[in-house]
């Protein structure tokens, strides 16, 4: 049975993912640095107080073993001192562990000298990252849906938010997990030391595509996340040249009309430098950057990302019919199927594989500088 139990752990053990640690957490941050310090204490004082306690039973049960006795022992009421001990060692340990825990409180609360803050909104079923114009690093940037850009080696105040149900945000690296909640805002901090990519999920059970609600942390070193900031700030979204499959996509993009039916991709969504403004989706100003697909549900991780087949495909068939791939997505359907949209039951409208592929072309052509491609260098 032991056996079988060790087999069963390394199983689910192996299921983990290398950059997420549930056990020990990141070091690189200081909120899993904290949060390990305190455990330590926790773990100790159990595991002290685990074998003393089987060593005086051990003790106790052989020292006064008798065989074949049927008298009953020897009857006493209490021991003062005995129960004074019982009582005053636990209230100490508690006390300890209150006032470390306090201590971690303290040191983990905003202290409100960040220079980069992120304000960050959960819907249903995606990630939105804005930088407000008060953040004195990268303010008035949004990144891409679901791609969080964030500095090394200092604090970065974060103020979560949801615009529609409870959501969980959760990247291990980087910190404990927040719930995100509807008209409530709050702010806390998190920070790490290294460069990389950290994998982020909603914590919290919110809807048909709870699992597909994931997002990536991009940690940057100064230099880097200032040079993407600057760009990001002054991009404007290339005009496509008339003719090219990019000008068919765009003006499908903008004017919201198709052969068949009316798409409105500009009503909720924002490409910056053009009249797109939409926010009730994911901001596409510089979608050609960007490595994920659906709130994470597909990545294309090398250097041509969206010109592979299978990238491609992906985006594709999330263009024609983003309901079909991803449930509760609440982009209207575009294969003249019907979903259901805030409780209506909603027809979107009709585009040939032609027109959305013209459509991809133009989401693809919206790129960052090759100097701000955030994802560069990353595996
Ligand atoms: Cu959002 Cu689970």
């Amino acid at each position: 049975r032991l056996l079988a139990g060790a087999a069963l752990g390394s199983l689910l053990l192996s299921g983990c993912q290398s950059n997420q640690s549930l056990t020990l957490g990141d070091m690189a941050s200081s909120y899993n640095r904290e949060i390990l310090g305190m455990s330590i204490w926790a773990i100790a004082l159990s595991v002290i107080i685990f074998i003393g306690v089987s060593a005086a039973l051990f003790y106790t049960v052989n020292k006064f073993r008798e065989e074949n006795n049927t008298e009953a022992p020897a009857q006493f009421h209490g021991n003062n001192r005995l129960e004074v001990i019982l009582v005053v060692v636990p209230v100490i340990i508690v006390m300890f562990l209150s006032v470390l825990t306090v201590r971690s409180m303290a040191r983990l609360n905003p202290t409100s000298k960040e220079s980069v803050a992120i304000e960050t909104l959960g819907r249903q079923f995606w990630w939105n990252f804005a930088y407000p114009a008060s953040s004195v690093q990268g303010g008035g940037v949004v990144t891409n849906g679901n791609e969080m850009i964030m500095p090394t080696r200092q604090k970065v105040a974060i103020t979560l938010t949801s615009g529609d149900v409870i959501h969980g945000f959760w990247a291990p690296n980087i910190g404990g997990q927040r719930a995100a909640i509807p008209t409530v805002k709050k702010v806390w901090e998190v920070d790490t030391d290294r460069e990389g990519v950290y994998q982020g999920n909603c914590s919290q059970l919110c809807g048909a595509s709870h699992a597909n609600m994931r997002y990536k942390v991009v940690a940057l070193d100064q230099d880097r996340f200032n040079t993407v900031m600057t760009a990001a700030k002054a991009y404007v979204a290339p005009t496509p040249t008339p003719g090219s499959p990019e000008a068919a996509g765009y003006a499908l993009f903008m004017q919201g009309k198709s052969s068949t039916g009316a798409v409105a991709c500009a009503a909720c969504h924002r490409v910056q430098g053009t009249p797109a403004g939409g926010v009730s989706g994911p901001d596409l100003s510089f979608f050609g950057t960007r490595r994920t697909l659906g709130a994470g549900m597909w990545e294309a991780m090398t250097a041509q990302h969206w010109e592979e087949p299978k990238a491609a495909a992906e985006l594709h068939a999330w263009l024609k019919h983003s309901p079909v791939v991803k449930p509760g997505s609440l982009m209207p359907r575009y294969d003249g199927g019907t979903s259901v949209i805030a409780g209506k039951v909603t027809k979107g409208g009709t585009l040939t594989d032609e027109e959305i592929d013209d459509i991809a072309a133009y989401l693809r052509s919206l790129k960052l500088p090759e100097e701000a491609d955030y994802w560069r260098g990353t595996p």
